[in-house]
């Protein structure tokens, strides 16, 4: 079991990391659209979702926000931000990789996948280092960002389904 210390260095490191994938995926939709490998409804449909991107975005910098003012944490907003830059950039190096040289639609659909996938993951992670804190804003923000986060991985794996058949 980690201990006080520990628990509040992985807070800091996750909510970095979600803080990243949230950002890094906003990017994302933006680029593969510029690209045109977003077309039709699945170009409107991944626009819904990176609207809801920089929701989930605003609503984890309140939750870091409140951590940073709780005098029992005191969370270190500056290495949350190095967390979620380097995220960023692991994301942008793993998009430019996963794509290669001549991306197309189902390339892009997929790459999708995996980010969502990535989101769920780090939110179920995320959400069990929060019942280490006594803050029911911010397990509340984190179950609902981590059920949002599960329909966005249907609705892209739905996407990629529909781009092959
Ligand atoms: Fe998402």
């Amino acid at each position: 079991m980690p201990n006080k210390k520990e628990n509040i260095e992985n807070l800091q490191q996750k909510l970095g990391e979600v803080l990243g994938l949230e950002r890094a995926a906003q990017k994302a939709v933006t680029e593969l659209i510029s690209m045109k490998l977003l077309k039709a409804d699945s170009k409107n449909e991944a626009k819904e979702i990176q609207g809801e991107a920089s929701t989930h975005e605003e609503k984890i910098q309140e939750v870091v926000s409140i951590f940073s003012e709780d005098k029992d944490v005191q969370l270190d907003i500056n290495k949350v931000e190095e967390s979620a830059k380097e995220t960023e950039e692991k994301v942008t190096q793993i998009m430019k990789t996963y794509l290669g040289e001549e991306p197309d639609t189902s390339e892009a659909l997929e790459f999708l996948c995996l980010a969502e996938g990535g989101e769920v993951s780090h939110y179920e992670v995320l959400s069990t280092i929060c019942e280490n804190f006594d803050n029911k804003k911010a397990k509340t923000t984190v179950k609902s960002i981590l059920k949002e986060e599960q329909e966005h991985l249907t609705r892209c794996i739905t996407m990629a389904k529909q781009a092959v058949s």
